[in-house]
């Protein structure tokens, strides 16, 4: 398995993969529009073939996951894209990595608390302004559960 940062010749197979698996070429998270295509990241390669990718937007004390996605589950992959954005994080000077999920994503949830990340703010309903900003937003997520809240997630980087 190998991880990369993501070149300027990925951005098409980028932008193909963020369509396929976020319905459209934009993620929404605490009122902000991304679009990851054209973010920085990492992808996961097996043979050639991508079985993972990660976008992520740096700002001045934390770098933010912005997508992660592991396309072949339980193999490693999602762990892997942690680890690589975790080192850009230091690398970058940060002190935190965060991200948003939805109240629907407990398999995120619980991914990502047992690679250290801890609960940092809930925002109930936030998806409401978020299906203003993507509609493409589905109204009942994973495990049949409608998706209405923010929970943003953070773990911290020990400096170098
Ligand atoms: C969340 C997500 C990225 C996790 O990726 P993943 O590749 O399945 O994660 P990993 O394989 O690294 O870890 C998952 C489990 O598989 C286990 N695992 C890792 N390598 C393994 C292997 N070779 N064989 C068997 N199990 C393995 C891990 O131990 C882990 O279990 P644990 O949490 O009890 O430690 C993935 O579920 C996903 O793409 N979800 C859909 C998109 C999404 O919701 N993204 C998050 C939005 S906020």
């Amino acid at each position: 398995m190998l991880v990369r940062a993501i070149e300027e010749a990925d951005r098409i197979v980028v932008g193909r993969l963020v369509l396929e698996l976020w319905g459209a070429h934009t993620a929404v998270a605490h009122g902000q529009v991304f679009f990851p295509a054209s973010l920085p990241g990492f992808l996961v390669e097996q043979q050639d073939t991508v079985v993972g990718l990660l976008t992520y937007a740096a700002a001045d004390n934390h770098l933010e996951i912005v997508t992660i996605d592991a396309l072949r589950r339980g193999r490693g992959v999602g762990s892997s894209l942690v680890d690589a954005a975790v080192h850009r994080a230091r690398q970058l000077g940060c002190n935190r990595v965060r991200l948003t999920t939805t109240n629907d994503n407990l398999d995120a949830l619980r991914f990502y608390q047992r690679r250290g990340f801890r609960l940092a703010s809930l925002r109930p309903d936030a998806v409401r302004e978020a299906r203003r900003l993507k509609p493409e937003i589905p109204s009942v997520g994973d495990y049949g559960i409608p998706i209405t809240d923010e929970l943003d997630l953070e773990r911290w980087v020990a400096p170098r």
